[in-house]
C-alpha cells in the first residue's frame, strides 16, 4: 500500500491556490489549506482529499503546528496592494522567514513557492516586484541548506475566478463610450491557471527542479490595450479604449489608490513600467484568445458576461481540476 502523501498549501484558498488544491487532491495528495475565512471557501470541502482549516499562518507557532506530518509545503501567499504600510515586506519577505523556520523545525525538506515574473530585489520597478524578489532570494539562499526549493514566476494568470479578466469584464460591461486606460502599451504574456498548476504539481517530486526559478508564460504576448479590446469584442460592448499617456496614467493611479477597493495603485503603475514577458523559457500552451473565444462560442454573446460568471468551469469539474 502506498504511503499517504501530505502537503500544506499556504494561500490555498486564493484563485491559483484553489485550482492547485483540487489538482493535488485529484493526484492523491492529502492537502491542508489554512484560511483566515474558511466559510468563504466552502467549495474546497467538496473534495475528500482537501482539509480546509481556520488558521493564522503568520503566527509562527500555528504555522509549525500546521507543518507537523507534512512532506512538502507550497507557498502562494501574496498581495497586490498594501492595506497598511509595510504589508509587502511583511507578506513577501518576513513571512518567508517564518515559513523557512517552520519547515526547519518540522523536518520538512521540500518547499515550492509562487513568486511573480519580473520579481527582482535590486531592479524590480515596483515595491511589489522588489519584495517578491527579496523573498525569493531569501528562500534560495538562506533556505538552501535545509530545504529543496523551487520558485515559479508567472506572468498574469487567467482562468476561473481570476482577478484580471473578470475584473476588467466586470467594469467594462457597465461602461459605454470611451474607457480611459492607463499603461495601454504595457506588455503581458497571460498564462492559464491550469497550465501553471500542472507545472507546480509536476515539480514537487522532480529532483531536476530543485533550486530552480521558473518564469511561466502563456503562448501570446498582448499589450494591456489588446487584452481589453479582446474582452470588448467578445462581449460586444459599446466601449472604445482611450489610451492614456504616462502623466494621465499616473494621475489615474493616484486617484484610484485612494478609493475603496484600490483598483489601481501607483505601485501597480510602476509594475506595468516593465514588460511582463518571458524570454528563453518553455511556454505554456493555453491561449487566452482561444480560451475567451471558446467560452463565447459555448455560451453565446448575448448576456455573455453573466454566463461567463455562472458557467465558467466550476469547482470540481474536469476542466480546471483534472
Ligand atoms: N493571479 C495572478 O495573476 C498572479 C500573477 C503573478 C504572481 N501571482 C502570485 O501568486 C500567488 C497567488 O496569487 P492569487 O492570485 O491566487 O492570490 P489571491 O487569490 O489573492 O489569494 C491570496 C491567498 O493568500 C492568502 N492571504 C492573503 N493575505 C493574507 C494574510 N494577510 N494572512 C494570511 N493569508 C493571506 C489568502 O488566504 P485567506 O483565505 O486567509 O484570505 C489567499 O489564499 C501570490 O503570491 C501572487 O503574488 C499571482
Amino acid at each position: 500500500m502506498s504511503r499517504q502523501r501530505n502537503i500544506l498549501l499556504l494561500g490555498g484558498s486564493g484563485f491559483i491556490g484553489k485550482q492547485l488544491a483540487f489538482t493535488l487532491a485529484n493526484r492523491g495528495w492529502l492537502v491542508t489549506v489554512p484560511s483566515r475565512r474558511p466559510h468563504r471557501n466552502r467549495a474546497l470541502l467538496v473534495h475528500p482529499g482537501i482539509r480546509l482549516l481556520e488558521g493564522n499562518i503568520t503566527d509562527p507557532a500555528s504555522l509549525q503546528d500546521l507543518c507537523a506530518g507534512q512532506q512538502a509545503v507550497i507557498n502562494l501567499v501574496g498581495i497586490l496592494h498594501e492595506r497598511r504600510k509595510g504589508d509587502f515586506r511583511r507578506f513577501h519577505v518576513d513571512f518567508i522567514k517564518t515559513v523557512v523556520d517552520a519547515c526547519g523545525a518540522s523536518g520538512i525538506r521540500r518547499l515550492l513557492h509562487v513568486s511573480a515574473l519580473g520579481a527582482d530585489q535590486a531592479t524590480g520597478s515596483s515595491l511589489y516586484l522588489r519584495t517578491k524578489g527579496e523573498g525569493e532570494n531569501l528562500l534560495h539562499t538562506f533556505g538552501q541548506r535545509e530545504l529543496r526549493v523551487t520558485s515559479f514566476q508567472p506572468s498574469v494568470v487567467f482562468g476561473k475566478d481570476d482577478n484580471f479578466i473578470n475584473q476588467f469584464a466586470g467594469i467594462l460591461r457597465w461602461y459605454a463610450g470611451y474607457f480611459p486606460l492607463a499603461c495601454p502599451d504595457s506588455k503581458l504574456q497571460p498564462v492559464y491557471v491550469g497550465d501553471l498548476v500542472d507545472r507546480i504539481v509536476n515539480a514537487i517530486e522532480d529532483r531536476d527542479s530543485y533550486s530552480k526559478r521558473y518564469p511561466v508564460c502563456g503562448p501570446e504576448v498582448f499589450s494591456l490595450r489588446q487584452i481589453l479590446e479582446l474582452i470588448i469584442d467578445t462581449l460586444r460592448l459599446p466601449v472604445r479604449i482611450l489610451p492614456l499617456g504616462k502623466g494621465l496614467s499616473r494621475l489615474q493611479a493616484l486617484v484610484l489608490q485612494n478609493l475603496p477597493g484600490k483598483l489601481f495603485t501607483m505601485d501597480n503603475y510602476r509594475s506595468l513600467q516593465t514588460d511582463n514577458v518571458c524570454r528563453d523559457c518553455e511556454l505554456c500552451t493555453t491561449s487566452l484568445r482561444q480560451y475567451i473565444h471558446g467560452l463565447s462560442a459555448m455560451f453565446g454573446n448575448k448576456r455573455y458576461y453573466d454566463q461567463f460568471r455562472k458557467n465558467y468551469p466550476s469547482a470540481g469539474s474536469s476542466e480546471d481540476h483534472s
